[in-house]
């Protein structure tokens, strides 16, 4: 797979679920990439968000990727729900499932991308027989379950050799980071590798999102560009 340099998923956890259509249409205004939506099940995380409705309302409002984060045990079981509803990418959590490579198949059997996704306590070696079959790893840079959070630093490192492996081995799968991503670690992200930034709070939770979203491409950009 060829992936994007650069790409900013903002995190609608954080945007007014009342305005969803116009928060939305605000962060593409300011060039998101991606719209990144997360699932809870009150049981893999201690919270409920949203599930299959939204996401199905969500792809009429944009034409933009949906990167749909499944915080949930056994996904295996909604895989196909979602990718029906519009799902276009489908990150399922390493420590949800028993059977991680059977649950990346279906994915991308469904049709959309495969992720897999690792808490702050997973090393990247838990990932090391999946890593052929993901068109993306998400690397948690906070326990997952609320918005708002702050970015644990261990995942840096973390994000520094899945890409040294990457190059290594010429794969071909994106570096995606969630959880505490601003305006002041973006940098040193886009430096360790990442290639997907998703920020709810950096983004929703301030008076201009679409700016928010422009200035953290600006900024993983030019970090690009110090590093050659
Ligand atoms: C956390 C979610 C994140 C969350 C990030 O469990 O997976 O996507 O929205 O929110 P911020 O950017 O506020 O840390
Ligand atoms: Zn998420």
């Amino acid at each position: 797979m060829t992936y994007a340099r650069i790409e900013i998923a903002p995190s609608i956890l954080a945007a007014d679920f009342a305005r969803l259509g116009e928060e939305v249409r605000a962060v593409e205004g300011g060039g998101a990439d991606v719209i990144h939506v997360d699932v809870m099940d009150g049981h893999f995380v201690p919270n409920i968000s949203i599930g299959i409705p939204v996401v199905k309302s969500l792809r009429k409002a944009t034409r933009l990727p949906l990167d749909v984060h499944l915080m949930i045990e056994q996904p295996e079981k909604y895989i196909e729900d979602f990718v029906r509803a519009g799902a276009d990418r489908v990150l399922i959590h390493q420590e949800a499932t028993v059977h991680l490579d059977r649950a990346l198949s279906m994915i991308r059997e469904a049709g959309a991308q495969a992720g897999a996704a690792i808490n702050p306590a997973t090393p990247v070696a838990a990932l090391s027989e999946v890593l052929h079959k993901v068109d993306t790893v998400l690397v948690m840079s906070v326990n997952p379950g609320f918005g708002g959070q702050e970015f644990i630093p261990g995942a840096t490192e973390k994000i520094r050799q899945l890409n040294e492996w990457r190059a290594r081995y010429n794969g071909g799968f994106r570096i995606e980071v969630d959880g505490g991503v601003d305006l002041e670690n973006a940098a040193e992200l886009a430096q360790a590798g990442t290639n997907t930034f998703v920020a709810g709070t950096s983004i929703f939770h301030t008076s201009d999102p679409a700016g928010a979203t422009r200035q953290m491409r600006k900024l993983a950009m030019e970090a690009l560009k110090q590093r050659v």
